[in-house]
């Protein structure tokens, strides 16, 4: 077995005592450019634009945007307090509806004002917190994970889950880091991720640097794919998974898990537990966010569909927990997922 750290070289979030540099995954991968967030309003609207994006990226990005606005209180001489901060904490908040990661980080980032005598020290400790945990609750996902695996298999992915999309090493990316270092995966398949091309842009920009075989398929090729033979499994990221299981993921990913499972081959979700929303009864309940219609109606900056066609342009989409075998967290694998396996692995999570 070699060392996961052998593919695992790139990290997108960087704290950098005042401002809060990131990886602009717009340009990548023909520019790899750093941009630099020095207050609140740069980090929304680097999460909103996409220049930072990911479930776990988003939430660890606004957890030092309550940082630099804290700072900012600070530098005004103003209280660091939740009335204070209640204005960023909302506007950060609202930045993107369905990864709950985002929800998450922020009130671990107001817990962590209750009873501070340094609010400014404990936001700044809660925000590292929350990054590096991320980077090790990957690290664990990718051995569980990888464990499922057999030997010399074929994997498809989608989306990009990797380091550009959390702290570091990826969620489904980490299970193919550490399958390919266990020698278990001998080619990994990118779908291209329409429209934003997460996959052929982020994905095989991580895959190829990383020196991991991989292969970019067009979105419609997946099924075709599946027919091959040439893979055993469907390894993909989650931005909220319900208490019953189902589970919000790129668009795509549903009909991915459909045709999965009329091909026989498995279907895995890795995420973190701060993925996992115990107060969304099911998918049906889950936000999904709707873009711009620029993002299909234009390729390349350039309008591509004739003048007056319209467009519909929802991101993620809902795979039911009775298309996915094994949801992997940190806490372990839970093998087909439904209430009572959830609850029993995550009854903490739930609010009421
Ligand atoms: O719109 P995006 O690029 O933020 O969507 C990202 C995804 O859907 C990922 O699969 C998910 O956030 C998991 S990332 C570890």
């Amino acid at each position: 077995m070699s060392d996961p750290a052998r593919h695992d070289s790139i990290r997108a979030v960087h704290w950098r005592e005042n401002h809060l540099r990131l990886l602009d995954q717009r340009l990548l991968p023909m520019q790899e450019i750093f941009i630099d967030c020095r207050n609140a309003d740069d980090v929304a609207r680097a999460i909103k634009d996409l220049a930072v994006r990911g479930a776990p990226a988003i939430g660890i990005a606004a957890a030092w945007g309550v940082v630099l606005a804290a700072q900012a209180l600070r530098a005004n001489s103003v209280a660091i307090d939740a009335t204070g901060l209640e204005p960023v904490l909302v506007q950060l908040n609202a930045t993107r509806p369905t990864a709950v990661n985002l929800a998450w980080a922020l009130r671990r980032m107001r817990a962590a004002l209750v009873n501070s005598s340094d609010p400014l020290s404990a936001l700044t400790g809660e925000a590292a917190a929350i990054q590096n945990e991320d980077l090790a609750a990957n690290r664990h996902m990718g051995e569980l994970g990888a464990s499922l695996l057999p030997q010399h298999c074929g994997v498809l992915t989608h989306c990009n889950t990797g380091s550009l999309a959390t702290a570091g090493f990826g969620t489904a990316l980490g299970v193919i880091r550490a399958g390919v270092a266990a020698g278990k995966i001998t080619q990994v398949y990118a779908g291209e991720t329409r429209p934003w091309q997460q996959g052929a842009r982020l994905t095989m920009w991580e895959l190829v640097r990383d020196g991991i075989p991989a292969k970019l398929i067009a979105d419609s090729a997946a099924s075709h794919l599946m027919k091959t033979g040439a893979v055993q499994w469907v390894i993909v990221g989650a931005d909220r998974i319900a208490a019953n299981g189902d589970t919000a993921n790129k668009i795509g990913t549903y009909q991915l898990a459909i045709a999965a499972r009329y091909h026989g081959i498995k279907f895995m979700v890795v995420a973190p537990s701060s993925t996992v929303d115990m107060d969304t009864t099911d998918g049906d309940a889950i936000d999904i966010e709707l873009r711009d219609s620029t993002e299909l109606l234009h390729t390349a900056g350039q309008r591509s569909v004739v003048e007056g066609g319209e467009a519909w342009n929802p991101v993620f989409d809902v795979t039911p927990a009775a298309l996915i075998d094994a949801i992997v967290t940190e806490r372990g694998i839970i093998h087909g997922p439904n209430n009572q396996s959830m609850r029993a692995m995550f009854a903490d999570k739930n609010s009421a």
